[in-house]
């Protein structure tokens, strides 16, 4: 757990709960864990990650701010906040960089771009949390994360996870979709096929009843099929 040496200052790092007694070791998330609860500074103050139970949030990790990439990414994602907001989902960003650092760099991202970025940005400058949230390999000499993204359920499970190079930036669109499909799926109870978009039909799961294989219209029709509209399951 890291900690600022300044007497009578709270200490952040990693939370130990029922869900999370392991000590701290670098991690491999994947989709269906809980991800270790921590308390950190951010760009709104400290926060908690468990405190964001109950309603989505997309919790993503860039390399590093004053970067060209990273900088595209926090303003088309302040230019859509309300977007996410709509959908009930929060964003939390985090990197190394220090709180300062992020400070100067949504200064310099509102007098360039004139968008404000309100959602908080955690720092991490020791990555015990970038590690414990397997956006660090343990064995990476490198202190930047890379562009992790996990969308993270209101029962505070992870439900998808992308991961870009610092190379490239993340599609704004293509987070909105991932979240639209995960809430519909849920809604719904379907799945999403390719190519998925907010109006498409869901796909209905398949059968499990070797009659409606044999009784199915055609030879896909058992388990291959479009959910009526709010039909899906
Ligand atoms: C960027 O965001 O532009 C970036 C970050 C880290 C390495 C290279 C590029």
């Amino acid at each position: 757990m890291y900690m600022y040496c300044f007497p009578g200052v709270k200490r952040y790092g990693l939370v130990m709960t029922d869900e999370n007694p392991q000590s701290p070791v670098p991690s491999g998330l994947r989709i269906g864990d809980v991800p270790p609860d921590f308390e950190a500074r951010s760009t709104i103050g400290p926060i908690q990650l468990s405190e964001y139970r109950e309603r989505w949030l997309i919790l993503f990790s860039h390399p590093a701010d004053f970067t060209p990439v990273c900088t595209t990414e926090f303003v088309e994602l302040a230019r859509r906040a309300e977007e996410f907001e709509a959908r009930e989902c929060a964003l939390m960003a985090l990197s190394v960089d220090s709180l300062f650092s992020h400070f100067a760099w949504l200064r310099m991202i509102r007098d360039r771009f004139d968008v404000e970025v309100r959602f908080p940005i955690v720092e991490d400058p020791t990555l015990v949390i970038g590690r414990a949230l397997g956006m660090v390999a343990p064995t990476d000499n490198d202190s930047a994360t890379v562009r992790t993204t996990f969308f993270i359920d209101p029962a505070g499970v992870i439900r998808a996870m992308t991961c870009y190079p610092a190379s490239m930036g993340r599609s704004i669109p293509e987070m909105l979709r991932m979240l639209d499909a995960l809430q519909a799926i849920d809604a719904q109870g379907g799945l999403a096929p390719a190519n998925w978009h907010p109006g498409d039909p869901l796909l209905k799961l398949p059968t499990q009843n070797l009659d409606e294989v044999f009784g199915a219209k055609d030879a896909a029709d058992w388990f291959l099929r479009e959910a009526r509209k709010g039909k899906a399951k």
